[in-house]
């Protein structure tokens, strides 16, 4: 049945770099994700506000399935689309006990290439690594609105997230942990305020990334953001917040951040409120961290370094 439905899930799939590099999400890490209230309470609200019964929709990168068995509750037809095959069998049981396998098909492809054999009302998609570093949620939907759109023309689904915005703060860190000095990258809550996190700037947006529309794979800022308190200025935060669903008539939104990563720059520098500090950085989603931070510059004239040092 699924290979007359679905010409992508025909060809065995051989591993690729990716599988190495980000994409390959272990089972056991997804309990991470099935374990974040905020995720999936954001995706079950905008699922059930989006889906309606009789719709067709797909998740590309379905891994546990959870977000296609919301879609199935909400009673649509949905074909999830996992390149894990660790995941795919693990999902086709979870489908099968949860009592959804009439209304979840579960097809081992990659999303990058799979084309339904009709067109869909919703697309579901969540590659979301903050700043959408690592993991290739806009290549995948690139890829994917080429082959639907050349398939089947316009119009293209509706896609949740609907849209990612990404911001970058300059802050000073706490690198302490029980005497032993360790700058490097760290996760934290989405939350301003967080212990050992001192805010030295406001968030700056420099990515934004409507899904429907043409979107950009790279990401630069070359500028100098101003900050608005005194501090070592050490660390630079990124933050991506996810817009899983408008509804203009009411103007409200379902939205859910990913996870802040601190990342340490290598020249910290006191600073005051209102200096201008250049930061540059260019990166293609998908990178990983490390060339983001092989990108990284901060730094400000010597002269100001100087005066700020006395
Ligand atoms: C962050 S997880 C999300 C899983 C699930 N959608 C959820 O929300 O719990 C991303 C999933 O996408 C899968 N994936 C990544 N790249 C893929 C690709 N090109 N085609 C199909 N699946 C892919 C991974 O194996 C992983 O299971």
């Amino acid at each position: 049945m699924r290979l007359q439905l679905y010409r992508g899930d025909q060809e065995p799939l051989p591993p690729t770099n990716d599988q190495f590099l980000g994409q390959f999400i272990p089972l056991h890490y997804h309990y991470q994700m099935l374990q974040d209230v905020d995720r999936m309470r954001a995706f079950k609200t905008a699922i059930e506000a989006l889906v309606s019964p009789g719709m067709s929709v797909l998740e590309l990168g379905s891994g546990t399935s959870v977000l296609s068995s919301f879609a199935a509750r909400c009673g649509a037809k949905v074909h999830s689309i996992e390149r894990n095959p660790e995941l795919v069998a693990c999902s086709r049981k979870l489908i099968q006990d949860n009592r959804l396998s009439d209304s979840v098909t579960i097809v081992h492809d990659d999303a990058e290439r799979f084309v339904p054999n009709k067109p869909v009302d919703i697309v579901i998609c969540e590659m979301l690594h903050v700043g959408l570093l690592r993991e290739k949620q806009l290549q995948v939907i690139a890829a994917f609105k080429e082959n639907y759109l050349n398939a089947f023309g316009p119009p293209l689904p509706r896609f949740i997230p609907e849209a990612s915005l990404l911001t970058v703060q300059m802050v000073q860190q706490c690198y302490d942990f029980e005497g032993y000095i360790a700058p490097i990258p760290i996760f934290q809550p989405p939350a301003a305020e967080t212990t050992g996190t001192y805010e030295i700037s406001s968030p700056y947006r420099y990515g934004e990334i409507i899904y429907s529309d043409p979107f950009p794979m790279q990401f630069s800022v070359d500028r100098k953001i101003r900050t608005e308190r005194t501090g070592m200025f050490n660390a630079l935060r990124l933050l991506t917040q996810n817009i899983f669903s408008i509804d203009e008539h009411m103007g409200t939104f379902v939205s859910w951040a990913n996870q802040f990563l601190v990342l340490p720059i290598i020249q910290p520098m006191q600073l005051s409120a209102n200096d201008m500090v250049p930061i540059k950085f260019a990166y293609r989603s998908g990178d990983e961290l490390s060339t983001f931070c092989e990108s990284l510059s901060t730094s400000l004239p010597l002269s100001q370094r100087t005066s700020k040092a006395a």
